[in-house]
């Protein structure tokens, strides 16, 4: 990798903070949900998660002894914000605040995500992302926040997956709010989220000039089989293409984001269910923005048929796969998706996760063993050097996860950390991943082949 790349890991609040009911926290919509009988596996909840809320110091430590350059975290909305909006819960703000100190420390730089799925549960009884005024109660944290932290840091990420707030929080029962909305309301939540992404990097720009912004969508990454032009068109256009009520799609939030816009199919296909929106909003979503921060796990294949027309392949019998229904191991992901990207919306290119669940145990030798996991990191960065080398500004990647989690509605039964969590004793135990990554960040990708 060249030598400016920018080697991270990343975490989210609730999945690892704990410390749900302390120093000021209100209730986030994953609060009530995982308190809600028959949502997470095994009646699991984040109340005390990795317990990092306390254990911050250990955990940087961690990142410091991996060598990463930077560490992507995401700021609890409900702990800044106890009401959503109005008065500001200053011990919130210092736990970030001791959290920035010890990175610093270490010389390891802060990525923070401002939006990571778990929405004051008080604004979610206001009507959460249907609610017009949410775009606006978002833009006040996000000047609460950037105002606060000031010159301490630098980059930003609005949202974290869109695409998955709505696909799977508001047209499916697996994350919170756990409720089946409408296309018409998942079209307007869509909206007012992209809208909230609008203002807020608005508001960072005017508090922190010199910030770096981005946000970091998700995508049904479609990957051509055969590497000739006309392959690589049919995978290209499967891997953009909208589909009926899939909110999944990568041109549903990206498109406005970056090309000011929805798709043109977007206003036929959803003619009768369009959601309101003000004459500036495209404008506003559209403000310029210096990233794309795309989490990057699975894909599929694209063969073509006798008619050159390109369909999604299954997957051979047998072919590798996580421990987690979703994830089957397709590495080239890590080379198409940011080329496809790159090449339609011309910004350079953060892998923003990437990481493999794996089922993982402490060993006899008191170590974890994750050989399936090294590979994928092994296969999947190859890919990314391979890409960058062809031209593309991959300007770098943080690996998924740092600590082994609360894997939403999975609970800890999933395990994406390179880093391994006993949640009984709350113990850190490095496995052979995170060593096989420090090698990897020391080397600067030499060892990659
Ligand atoms: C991403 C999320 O979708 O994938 C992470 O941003 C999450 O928060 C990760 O942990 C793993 O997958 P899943 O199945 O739990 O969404």
């Amino acid at each position: 990798m060249d030598k400016n790349f920018i080697w991270g890991a990343g975490t989210s609040a609730y999945q690892i903070e704990g410390a749900f009911n302390e120093d000021g926290r209100s209730p986030s919509i994953w609060d009530t949900f995982s308190h809600t009988p028959g949502k997470i596996e095994r009646k699991h909840t984040g109340d005390v998660a990795c317990d990092h809320y306390h254990r911050y110091k250990e955990d940087v430590k961690l990142l410091a002894e991996l060598g990463v350059k930077a560490y992507r975290f995401s700021i609890s909305w409900s702990r800044i914000l106890p009401n959503g909006i109005g008065e500001i819960n200053e011990k919130g703000l210092a736990f970030y605040d001791h959290l920035l100190d010890e990175l610093s420390q270490y010389h390891i730089e802060p990525f923070v995500t401002l939006y990571h799925w778990d929405l004051p549960q008080i604004l979610f009884e206001k009507g959460g992302w249907l609610n017009p005024q949410i775009p606006s109660w978002f833009e006040y944290y996000v000047d609460v926040v950037t105002k606060h932290f000031g010159k301490r840091v630098r980059n930003y990420i609005t949202i974290n997956e869109p695409q998955i707030v709505v696909q799977v929080g508001m047209h499916s029962l697996e994350h919170a709010p756990g409720i089946i909305y409408s296309t018409r309301e998942c079209l307007q939540a869509s909206h007012h989220i992209l809208l909230a992404h609008g203002l807020a990097v608005r508001k960072i720009r005017k508090n922190v000039p010199d910030a770096l912004i981005g946000f970091a969508p998700c995508s049904d990454s479609v990957v051509p089989l055969h590497n000739d032009p006309a392959s690589v068109e049919e995978a290209r256009k499967l891997f953009f293409q909208l589909r009926k009520d899939n909110f999944h799609v990568v041109t549903l939030f990206s498109d406005p984001v970056f090309l000011g816009d929805y798709p043109k199919e977007y206003y036929e296909m959803y003619k009768d269910v369009l959601p309101k929106m003000g004459k500036d909003d495209l404008k506003i979503i559209s403000t310029p923005i210096d990233y794309c921060y795309q989490n990057v796990y699975t894909g599929a294949y694209c063969d073509v048929d006798a008619s050159g027309k390109g369909y999604i392949k299954d997957f051979p019998v047998g072919s590798p796969q996580s421990n987690i229904v979703w994830e089957d191991v397709v590495p080239e992901t890590n080379y198409w998706t940011p080329k496809f990207l790159y090449e339609r919306y011309h910004k350079p290119i953060f892998i923003g996760e990437n990481g493999m669940c794996c089922h993982d145990a402490v060993s006899k030798d008191g170590k974890v063993h994750d050989p399936n996991r090294v590979d994928f990191m092994d296969r999947y960065l190859t890919e990314l050097k391979k890409v960058q080398k062809d031209g593309i500004p991959v300007v770098g990647y943080f690996a998924w996860s740092l600590l082994d989690n609360f894997e939403w509605a999975w609970g800890y039964t999933k395990r994406f950390g390179i880093v391994y969590v006993d949640f009984t004793t709350q113990k850190r135990i490095q496995k052979d991943s995170y060593y096989f990554y420090r090698e990897t960040i020391k080397n600067q990708g030499e060892n990659l082949r």
